[in-house]
């Protein structure tokens, strides 16, 4: 792969919050987008991100139901017709000394990335119901439930759009096509020696 295919697939794999219906994500997938994510980098090589695989329609539709989708977008909300197929909860063994954020950061960038290789779309969410999760879920206690992430085949329009504006609000233009600002290259290095 080059940076030109590498650049399309990173600009590709965007956050996805409308997914087509009756579609299935296997098992399969989500292990093999797993087995990509467990070999990320890992302070201290601890690797304390454990996940749990969910593709049971049920338990989808009630991940679905309870988090909160786009706070940005205050007049809309997925709708039955919209939801995901699947959701991996990423978890922090507490036992494993290790830091979390930052491996959950890396591993998810793989996942994301592996969904999209599979033609599929996910949405991290920090808004997944974790309560909700511990009851549905065997999940030890030294285990913290830390996000969800949803995965389906994606039927959205998504548009980056370079900004130079402190606001970075996602919005959708002619309520369809969902923008997301990136602040452009100039805002972000803040120093070249
Ligand atoms: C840690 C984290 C938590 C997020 N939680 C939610 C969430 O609960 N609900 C949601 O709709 N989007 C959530 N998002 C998606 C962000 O809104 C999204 O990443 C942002 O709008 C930029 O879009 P992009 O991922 O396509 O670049 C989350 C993203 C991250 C990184």
């Amino acid at each position: 792969m080059n940076y030109e295919n590498l650049k399309t697939l990173i600009q590709e794999s965007r956050t996805t919050r409308r997914f087509k219906k009756d579609t299935k994500v296997s098992m399969t997938d989500l292990r093999e987008i797993l087995d990509l994510a467990r070999i990320t980098s890992s302070a201290m090589n601890a690797q304390p991100i454990k996940y749990i695989l969910v593709t049971k329609e049920d338990d989808v539709l009630k991940l679905a139901q309870t988090a909160k989708w786009a706070s940005h977008l205050s007049s809309w909300d997925q709708n039955e017709d919209e939801r995901p197929s699947a959701f991996l909860l990423m978890l922090n063994d507490q036992m494993i000394d290790g830091f979390p954020m930052f491996d959950a950061g890396a591993s998810f960038t793989a996942i994301s990335l592996a969904a999209k290789s599979k033609g599929l779309s996910v949405c991290p969410m920090a808004s997944i119901d974790k309560e909700l999760c511990k009851k549905l879920f065997v999940i030890p206690d030294c285990y913290d439930v830390m996000i969800g992430i949803a995965l389906g085949v994606g039927a959205e329009n998504i548009k980056l759009v370079d900004t130079d504006d402190f606001d970075t609000n996602y919005y959708r233009e002619d309520g369809e096509t969902h923008c997301v600002p990136k602040r452009s290259l100039k805002q972000i290095i803040a120093g070249e020696y």
